[in-house]
């Protein structure tokens, strides 16, 4: 199936709101489902889910997900596109999400003054916060975070929390829309996204290797380690995670200029790390069939990769795709990989 052939899914696909969250695998859906569908499955576990696009994406194609990523901001999308089958956002709900709430905390206006939203878009992020704490519905909840969530990352210049101020305004529509709009698209766009398979499916968040779930057919997408490029989530989107979670539990790094908390700990922030890690979820997965998504830039290598898999996997296929990402998964360092990656998709039955 070519790469730009969105017709040839189910139409609700392309009503999965569009993200530049960074290593979605939005842009290879295509390549994904073709080697899916080669094995007969029922149920799928997408153990590093992110913006949550593989998960939906078989939701669409009738097939019950689990879906774990150890960052809240994944598991509350996650909970509204893909674990939510009906429940949306009235017009009643966004009024009153954009209305003044008696007592917000304050903490955005508090705290992140100056670094990232002007002053009244930090106190009406925080009458949105209270608001959305009121809610009941857990549904309804996760919608709404989503659509926040979602919205301050479209209003900042590349979406990302690694630097302050607006260097990288370009201008464009999404800067200029005011918060109030960005929501009201974004719970928009998200309302679109939801409908029933008449399957029930579930969402984690937790470490990877924690997760002792099973399913016919386990997807890996971790993060790729590279020499040349850090991979954090954290570091990257924490003014993000920090709204999903309320800032609860987490080690805030208050000195910094970017007022980000603590990475989570994960084995693929190094070498070694990855491989044992490779070696245990596959070992884990064995009765499974696993399907693997790697890139020609990460460490280990794809021919250690193979082999690893081979190990517990009789039958190992790999697929080679041209992939184009986006500019945030190069990270900031790895100036000299210009975007022609090489994506690969391994698959061991
Ligand atoms: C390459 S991204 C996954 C992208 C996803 N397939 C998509 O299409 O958006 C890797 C994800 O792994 C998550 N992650 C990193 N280490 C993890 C761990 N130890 N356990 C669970 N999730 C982890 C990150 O939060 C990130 O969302």
């Amino acid at each position: 199936m070519p790469l730009d052939s969105p017709q040839a899914f189910p139409a609700q696909l392309s009503r999965f709101p569009p993200t530049r969250y960074m290593g979605s695998k939005e842009k290879l859906l295509g390549p994904i489902w073709d080697l899916a569908s080669t094995v007969p499955h029922d149920s799928l576990l997408d153990l590093f889910s992110g913006s949550g696009a593989v998960a939906y994406l078989f939701k669409t194609q009738g097939k019950a997900v689990v879906a774990n990523d150890y960052m809240a901001m994944a598991r509350t999308v996650a909970r509204a596109t893909l674990v939510n089958n009906r429940v949306t956002l009235s017009d009643a709900d966004l009024d009153r999400l954009l209305s003044d709430h008696p007592h917000p905390d304050g903490f955005v206006a508090r705290h992140f003054a100056g670094l990232y939203f002007g002053d009244a878009e930090n106190r009406r992020i925080d009458h949105v916060r209270a608001q959305i704490t009121g809610l009941e519905c857990a549904d309804k909840w996760a919608l709404a975070m989503a659509a926040l969530i979602r919205a301050c990352m479209k209003k900042r210049p590349r979406g990302i929390f690694t630097y302050t101020g607006r260097r990288y305004d370009d201008g464009r529509r999404d800067l200029r829309l005011s918060l109030e709009a960005q929501l009201r698209e974004q719970a928009a766009l998200l309302n679109d996204a939801v409908f029933d398979n008449g399957r029930a499916h579930r969402v984690l968040c937790a470490d990877a290797m924690q997760v002792m779930t099973q399913a016919e057919l386990v997807y890996i997408d971790p993060p790729y380690f590279s020499p040349l490029s850090d991979n954090e989530y954290v570091r990257r989107y924490h003014f993000l995670e920090g709204l999903a979670r309320d800032w609860r539990g987490v080690e805030m790094q208050w000195h910094t200029k970017t007022r980000k908390f603590r990475s989570y700990p994960t084995p693929f922030s190094t070498r070694a790390g990855a491989c044992a890690a490779f070696e245990r979820l596959f070992r884990r997965h064995r009765e499974s069939a696993i399907l693997v998504s790697y890139a020609s830039n990460a460490q280990p290598t794809k021919e250690e990769l193979l082999a690893l898999l081979k190990r517990h996997k009789r039958h190992v296929e790999l697929v080679e795709v041209d992939h184009r990402y986006s500019f945030a998964t190069q990270g900031e360092r790895a100036g000299a990989i210009k975007n022609g990656v090489r994506e690969y998709l391994f698959l061991g039955r």
